[in-house]
């Protein structure tokens, strides 16, 4: 297939460039012409593990421009993946959706296409939001209706950062929202080949299918840092727990990691959308409410244990061994690392961070903290916290040290002369 891909962010590029490895040819779309030079040269512009060899060996199959016209003119298939960030009251900001919607609709005016073209939301949109922004968008421009003019539905993301690739790959099943039986029809083709189950359903259950799954695997992870704290308090292994929990093969063992809690650009941001979304139709949404206070609460867990051993932090040197959100990406967004060193600065702590991708990023969020290019200058701090789980902070020798684990990093455990692991 021809596919076109408005918005070369983490979901576009990962998803362009996977589908370009089953022979589809690739456009992508973007305001932002660094973005373009970088896609037109095989080179992604996020990093994500795997990704730049997919690009570089697809390069013929691979081209971006910032042209509606000649990208909707010269495929068959529409993904909408631009951004939906947080508006102030928690629910989602549709501007990018609306406009790139919009953009669609005059492209299928202005080149006339004879062939019906498909056009399907990949974005994370509230319930409802493609059947009330896209749609409307789509039919207003392109004066065609959905359905006869043009086919419409959504297909959400099940990525997770720094496995995308494999997830992408291997899906556990594929989610397809039809508005009109095209779409069904374009997506099953499209995924052929997936060994997965397929759930092909209307397009507001497809997105409330994206929002519950995250909502339930972050519920999952608070659920498990409430345990983890009774469990610390009377000296029981949680980890141990949920690994007897977790092989009911009705709860599964997964997501219950326990530590200072979720970050990333999807959980927070889609549980806060949810409860908005909530409130707004007058539901209650207690457990929701909950996630979000345990999860706010978790990392500050951290710095009362930090307090314990060192009662006044002013002056005195803290490391922190992990910037990113999770490991094997340079994304900080919602990294809990951030109300860490939020914390530690306001009492005065000189924090000396370290994270072999992610400094660039936190150093825009806070210029004053010490970025530090080896892992010794953390070690050489009065404490040392252990924010993200990157697997080289495995095998450090922690003997002598003041270690606060938040992401249970075992060998810390076996090693350092005082250690407290958040939950454990
Ligand atoms: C998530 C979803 O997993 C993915 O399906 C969705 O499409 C996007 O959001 P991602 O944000 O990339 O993916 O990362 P994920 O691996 O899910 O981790 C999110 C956060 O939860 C991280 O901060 C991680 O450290 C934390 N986490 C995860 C835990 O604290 N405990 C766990 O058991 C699992």
């Amino acid at each position: 297939m021809k596919i076109s891909i408005i918005g070369s962010g983490y979901v576009g590029v990962v998803t362009g460039a996977c589908l370009s490895e089953f022979g589809h040819e690739i456009i992508f779309v973007d305001i932002d012409q660094k973005k373009i030079d970088l896609l037109n040269k095989g080179i992604p512009p996020i990093y994500e593990l795997g990704l730049a060899d997919i690009l570089e060996k697809n390069k013929h199959l691979i081209s971006a421009t910032d042209d509606y016209n000649s990208a909707i003119g010269a495929t068959d298939l529409t993904f909408i993946s631009v951004g939906t960030p947080c508006a102030e009251n928690g629910t989602i900001d549709t501007v990018y959706v609306r406009s790139a919607a919009e953009n669609i609709g005059s492209a299928l005016k202005n080149t006339g296409k004879k062939d019906i073209h498909t056009i399907i939301v990949k974005s994370t949109v509230f319930p409802g939001t493609t059947e009330s922004v896209v749609l409307d968008a789509l039919e207003r421009m392109s004066g065609k209706t959905a359905g006869e003019g043009f086919y419409l539905g959504c297909n959400p993301e099940f990525l997770k950062e720094g496995v995308a690739i494999e997830d992408f790959m291997n899906p556990d099943r594929i989610v397809i929202g039809s508005y009109d039986d095209g779409a069904g029809r374009v997506l099953s083709e499209l995924y052929a080949s997936f060994d997965c189950p397929k759930v092909i359903t209307g397009i507001k259950t497809a997105e409330m299918i994206k929002y519950t799954s995250n909502a339930f695997l972050a519920t999952k992870i608070s659920f498990a840092n409430e345990i983890g704290n009774i469990c610390k308090k009377a000296g029981i292994d949680t980890e141990e727990v949920f690994k007897g929990v977790g092989l009911d093969a009705r709860i599964n063992p997964s997501f219950f990691r326990s530590g200072i809690g979720f970050g990333g650009s999807c959980f927070p941001k889609d549980v806060r959308a949810l409860l908005s979304g909530a409130a707004e139709s007058g539901v209650d949404t207690a457990i929701l409410k909950a996630v979000l206070d345990v999860n706010e609460a978790q990392p500050l867990v951290m710095i009362d244990l930090l307090n314990k051993h060192i009662p006044d932090l002013k002056g005195r040197k803290v490391g922190l061994l992990g910037l990113a959100f999770k490991p094997d990406t340079d994304d900080i967004r919602e990294s809990r690392a951030i109300p860490v060193i939020s914390a530690l600065t306001d009492m005065g702590a000189e924090v000396v961070g370290y994270d072999p991708l992610a400094s660039e990023n936190m150093s825009v969020l806070f210029p004053d903290v010490v970025y530090a290019k080896e892992i010794s200058e953390v070690m050489a701090c009065d404490a040392v916290l252990i924010t993200t789980e990157w697997p080289e902070f495995e095998n450090l020798d922690y003997s002598g040290k003041l270690v606060i684990d938040g992401r249970r990093v075992r060998r810390a455990a076996e090693t350092a002369e005082i250690y407290e692991g958040v939950c454990w």
